[in-house]
């Protein structure tokens, strides 16, 4: 099963040749210290999906493990390479995580490599040295290394130092599976120990087409039964890195453009149940949910509005008031949005209550304008069909009229700088929302009636 291989000046051309030039330098310098350097994880499945496509492969993201035995107790290889490769490119950020095992090089909107993310670990965990040419050990601690890892896909390595560079380290069936489009699990425990690669399979899963298979969907399930969720939902706030890291996986699909199919087959999981116990996607929240979509097609210019936030504010919306706030905690969102849904059972109630007593624009937009554009999203997939069209209405048209005049013009006008200012402009902007006045003319006339000089 591996003896498999790929074509590296295939590879070469897939790669932006900046990339490609990085993936060389790290090769020698895994060479030149008798180590073995790999590309693993998601850059691998990428390469190996896109085999037909000719064009190039975005990829901002680059996982390498280095196998190799370092002299120091104190530094892994993995370590080190990352430090060998920084002298070649200054400008990357060096971030050394974890005990020595990890690191990360960085490049932020560099001029040359754009943003990319370069993670190196260190794959041998026994500190002995070893003969470099002995293929079974070299096997045995890259397939550990794999055999952490989530699944089938995500686990070949593709081998990029001599001898033998480009064969692809296959040890449990990826190959098979990409073809087969499988999500596989490599151990049944996978999901008990990391809930939020349910998450991420399902993410894989929608993105690529492929289908969950079929005993990986059981541990899934099983998983789920067996009170997976007590440790990723509300109930417990002990475990905050995962929490974190169940933020950033919705995030990711929230951000997807398939992020309502992932949602649904999340449902039919039933893996809704990590955020809160009692979330379902039922036909309330569906609808809710492609009402969101087309608002946030609408509102896509709005700088402030950040749709995955939005996205996961609806579905905690969704949930009974006496959980939200507890909920938004949990998942860290931020504390404006935490406020947001903390208050929303009273705010809904509020503007249900008050809108449908406004007569006019101008009523509407004084009733509408105390409240941000995110809330009253929030209302408007809440309430009737006639409170979502005022809403809109006011988002999209009223709350963007100006009054007719300004300051200056009233300063111009003769009038003499002071707070009634304040008063005579928001005069202004009612009756211009009401078609009172139409135009300056109309606007001066309307101040010379109300606001004798
Ligand atoms: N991984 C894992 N379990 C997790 C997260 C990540 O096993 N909970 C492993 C996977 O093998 C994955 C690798 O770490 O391939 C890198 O993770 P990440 O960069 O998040 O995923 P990619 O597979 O690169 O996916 P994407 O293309 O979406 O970035």
């Amino acid at each position: 099963e591996r003896e498999n291989h790929i074509n590296l000046p295939q590879l070469e051309n897939k790669l932006a040749p900046q990339l490609w030039q990085l993936l060389v330098k790290a090769s020698q310098a895994a060479e030149q210290r008798g180590w073995h350097l790999y590309l693993v994880g998601g850059a691998v499945r990428d390469l190996l999906l896109s085999e037909a496509a000719t064009s190039t492969l975005m990829i901002t993201d680059i996982d390498l493990v280095v196998d190799g035995f370092h002299k120091s107790a104190d530094v892994g290889a993995g370590v080190e390479l990352a430090k060998a490769l920084q002298e070649i490119y200054p400008q990357a950020r060096l971030d050394i995580h974890g005990a020595f095992q990890t690191a990360a090089l960085l490049w932020h909107k560099d001029p040359e490599l754009d943003s990319l993310w370069v993670d190196i670990a260190t794959a041998r965990t026994e500190f002995y040295p070893y003969p470099a040419a002995n293929p079974e050990v070299e096997a045995s601690s890259i397939r550990q290394d794999l055999y952490r890892r989530d699944f089938t896909i995500n686990a070949l390595a593709l081998r990029l130092t001599s001898p033998r560079a480009g064969e692809l380290m296959d040890f449990f069936g990826g190959l098979l599976d990409l073809q087969a489009k499988q999500i596989r699990v490599l151990h049944a425990n996978s999901f008990i120990e990391d809930p939020t690669r349910i998450f991420r399979g399902v993410r894989f899963a929608v993105r690529f087409g492929f289908q969950i298979e079929a005993q990986t969907a059981r541990y899934i399930n099983y998983a789920i039964h067996s009170g997976v969720y007590d440790r990723t939902s509300q109930e417990n706030s002990r475990t905050p890195a995962l929490q974190t890291r169940l933020k950033a996986e919705l995030k990711h699909i929230l951000e997807a453009p398939y992020w309502l199919s992932a949602l649904q087959l999340l449902e039919q999981l039933g893996a809704l149940k990590c955020i809160h116990h009692d979330l379902q996607l039922d036909g309330r929240l569906l609808r809710k949910l492609r009402l969101l979509e087309r608002c946030l097609h609408k509102f896509a210019i709005q700088e402030t509005l950040i749709p995955w936030q939005i996205s996961l504010e609806v579905l905690i919306a969704h949930l009974d008031g006496k959980y939200r706030e507890k909920v938004a905690k949990n998942l860290q969102l931020p504390d404006d949005s935490i406020t947001r849904l903390k208050k929303l059972s009273q705010t809904t109630s509020e503007v249900i209550e008050l809108l449908p007593n406004c007569q006019f624009p101008s009523q509407i937009v004084n009733l509408l304008r105390t409240y941000d554009l995110e809330t009253l999203i929030l209302i408007a997939l809440e309430g009737s069909c006639l409170i979502r069209k005022q809403i809109w209405k006011y988002l999209t048209t009223w709350a963007n009229i100006q009054p007719l005049l300004n300051g200056n013009d009233l300063k111009q006008l003769g009038y003499k700088p002071g707070p009634q200012y304040r008063k005579m402009l928001d005069d202004l902007l009612a009756a211009t929302l009401d078609a009172v006045i139409q135009n300056r003319e109309e606007a001066e006339g309307f101040l010379a009636q109300h606001y004798p000089r």
